[in-house]
C-alpha cells in the first residue's frame, strides 16, 4: 500500500464506556478494550480511535476533561493504558486517542483556580465577560440545549460553554492555552499513540464580537470555524512530524459544506477531517452520488462517516431492523470500494439499531438541559451484547450503565460469528477484500457508471461496486466475476449482474 497509513486506514472507534468492562462496575473499561482486541483483528479494521478516558467527573461522558494527562481510575490506569498500546500494536492495530482542546471541565484546576481566583491568570484561559444587565453577554445558546453562558459568584460575570456548564470553554487567543494542549500533545505521543482524534475542531476561536445570532439559529459556522484555527494545526502538525512513525490527526470539523472542512486538511494541516455529508444524505441513488462526487473533488481522499457515538445508529436512520440493517450495510459496502478512510463505530459491524432508553436511565446531558424534549444520544451508545447466554452478554458481570438494545440476543457477536450470513461476517469478508484491493494500488481514480437512476456503481481499479436502491432486485449488464454482496441473491453471469434489492454488489471486473 501506498502513502501512511491512516491515508486508507479503516479505523474503529471505541466507546470505550460501552465497549467492555472488565472489573464489573458496569462501565467499559481499557482492560476491557485489551480483551476485545482479537475482536478487532478478526474484523480486519487497521486502527482503533478511544473516546477520552482522562479523569473526569463525566458530566458528559469524558468529553468533560479534569486532567489530560492521566487516567480516569473508572477506565484503569497509565500502565493499563500502556498495556493496551502495546497489545494492540503487537496486534497491527494503531491507536488514536481524543484530545478536547475547546474546553475543560469544571473540576480542572485552571477553572477551579479562575473561579478561586478572579485575579488569577487562569481566569484569562477561559471567556469570562460581564452580562447585559442580568442577561447573558449573548443570546448564544449551548448544543446541549439551554444558554451558552452561566454566571458565578460572587463576581456575577459569566462563562461561556458551548456545551454543559461543566464544560467552560477555553479562550484560543490566550497563548498559554496552546502551549499547555501542545504539552499535553507530546505526553500522549511520548506514550507512543499513533494519532489523535480533535473534539469539535473547528469552534475553538469564536467570533471575536460575541455577537448576537438571529433568535432560534444556532450555527456553528457564526459561532466559530474562523480562519485563525487553522494556524493552531499547523503547529500541531510540525509538533507531529517532529515524531517518527506517520502520526497523525483527524479533525471532528462538524460542518456540511465540504470545501470549508476541506481547508482543515489543505497544506500542513490537519491529516484528516471527518467528513459527515454521506451521514446526512437520505437514502437513494442519485443524492448519494452527488454526496460522494462532491467529496471526491474536494478531498484526496478523505474519510467516510455514517455513524459515531453522537448520531443515531445508520440502521435506524435507514429505516430500523431487517432494512435499516440492509440498507446500511449496502452504502457501508459502497464507500468501503471507495478511496479514502472509514470511521466505523463500534456495534455497526453487528447491525445494531438504535437502542429504547426509559427516561429514568437517561444519562445524555441533552436529556438533562432539555428537560427532556430531547432525548439525546444514550441510544446509540449502549453497551456491546458480545456472548448470547452469557449473563450481562459479556459486556458486564454487573449491571451495565445503560440497558442492552432489545436484540442483542439475536445480533450478540458471538452468534454472528458462527453465521455466514450475518452483518458481521459481510464486514469481515468486505474489509478483506478491500485489503486485498489496496495490495495492488488501485490509486484513487473513481468512475462513475452510467446506470438507471436507482442505481449508484462505481469502478475503482479491478473493483466495481454497484448499489441499488429499489425495491426489488435489477439486472445490469457488466461483466466480470462477483466477490461480495451485501445481500443474498446476486448473480453474475453472461454479463449480467443481479443486483438484489436495497444491496451493493462487487465484482472483479
Ligand atoms: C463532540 C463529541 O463527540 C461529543 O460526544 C461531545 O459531547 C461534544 N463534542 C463536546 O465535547
Amino acid at each position: 500500500m501506498s502513502g501512511p497509513w491512516w491515508r486508507e486506514a479503516v479505523v474503529y472507534e471505541v466507546y470505550v464506556r460501552s465497549f467492555a468492562d472488565s472489573d464489573g462496575d458496569g462501565v467499559g473499561d481499557l482492560e476491557g478494550v485489551r480483551s476485545r482486541l482479537p475482536h478487532l483483528v478478526d474484523l480486519g479494521v487497521d486502527a482503533l480511535w478511544l473516546t477520552p478516558f482522562y479523569r473526569s467527573p463525566m458530566q458528559d461522558h469524558g468529553y468533560d476533561v479534569a486532567v489530560y494527562d492521566d487516567v480516569d481510575p473508572l477506565f484503569g490506569d497509565l500502565a493499563g493504558f500502556d498495556r493496551l498500546l502495546a497489545d494492540a500494536h503487537a496486534a497491527g492495530l494503531r491507536v488514536v486517542v481524543d484530545v478536547v482542546p475547546n474546553h475543560t471541565s469544571q473540576e480542572h484546576a485552571w477553572f477551579r483556580e479562575a473561579l478561586a481566583d478572579p485575579a488569577s491568570p487562569a481566569r484569562a484561559r477561559y471567556v469570562f465577560r460581564d452580562g447585559r444587565g442580568d442577561e447573558p453577554p449573548n443570546n448564544w445558546r449551548s448544543v446541549f440545549g439551554g444558554p451558552a453562558w452561566t454566571r458565578e459568584s460572587p463576581t456575577g460575570q459569566w462563562y461561556l460553554h458551548l456545551f454543559d456548564s461543566s464544560q467552560p470553554d477555553l479562550d484560543w487567543t490566550n497563548r498559554e492555552v496552546h502551549d499547555e494542549l501542545l504539552r499535553v500533545l507530546r505526553f500522549w505521543l511520548d506514550r507512543g499513540v499513533d494519532g489523535f482524534r480533535i473534539d469539535v475542531a473547528h469552534l475553538l476561536y469564536k467570533d471575536p464580537e460575541l455577537a448576537d445570532l438571529p433568535p432560534g439559529e444556532y450555527d456553528d459556522r457564526r459561532v466559530g470555524d474562523r480562519d485563525e484555527v487553522l494556524a493552531v494545526y499547523e503547529e500541531w502538525r510540525r509538533l507531529l512530524d517532529s515524531y517518527d512513525g506517520d502520526r497523525m490527526t483527524v479533525g471532528e470539523v462538524f460542518l456540511f459544506d465540504v470545501p470549508r472542512i476541506a481547508r482543515y486538511v489543505s497544506g500542513s494541516r490537519l491529516h484528516q477531517a471527518f467528513n459527515f455529508t454521506v451521514m446526512a444524505t437520505p437514502w437513494g441513488a442519485a443524492a448519494l452520488r452527488r454526496t460522494l462526487e462532491t467529496a471526491l473533488q474536494h478531498f484526496s481522499p478523505g474519510t467516510w462517516v455514517l455513524s459515531n457515538h453522537d448520531l443515531t445508529r445508520h440502521v435506524t436512520r435507514y429505516g430500523g431492523g431487517s432494512l435499516g440493517r440492509r440498507r446500511g450495510l449496502a452504502v457501508t459496502a459502497l464507500l468501503l470500494a471507495l478511496p479514502g478512510s472509514p470511521y466505523l463505530y463500534q456495534g455497526e459491524e453487528l447491525g445494531l439499531d438504535e437502542a429504547e432508553v426509559p427516561a429514568d436511565r437517561r444519562q445524555d446531558p441533552i436529556f438533562r438541559r432539555t428537560a427532556g424534549a430531547e432525548a439525546g444520544r444514550d441510544g446509540c451508545r449502549t453497551p456491546i451484547p458480545w456472548e448470547a447466554d452469557a449473563a450481562g452478554y459479556g459486556f458486564t458481570a454487573g449491571d451495565p450503565w445503560l440497558p442492552f438494545g432489545a436484540d442483542s440476543a439475536q445480533l450478540a457477536a458471538d452468534v454472528q460469528r458462527r453465521d455466514p450470513s450475518s452483518v458481521l461476517v459481510a464486514y469481515q469478508r468486505l474489509l478483506a477484500t478491500r485489503r486485498a484491493l489496496l495490495q495492488e494500488e488501485p490509486g484513487d481514480e473513481v468512475v462513475f457508471l452510467e446506470l438507471d437512476e436507482d442505481l449508484l456503481g462505481v469502478r475503482r481499479g479491478w473493483l466495481v461496486a454497484v448499489l441499488n436502491t429499489a425495491g426489488e432486485a435489477v439486472q445490469v449488464e457488466l461483466a466480470g466475476e462477483l466477490l461480495e454482496s451485501s445481500a443474498p441473491g446476486a448473480e453474475a453471469a453472461g454479463g449480467v449482474v443481479t443486483v438484489p434489492a436495497a444491496a451493493t454488489v462487487w465484482l472483479r471486473s
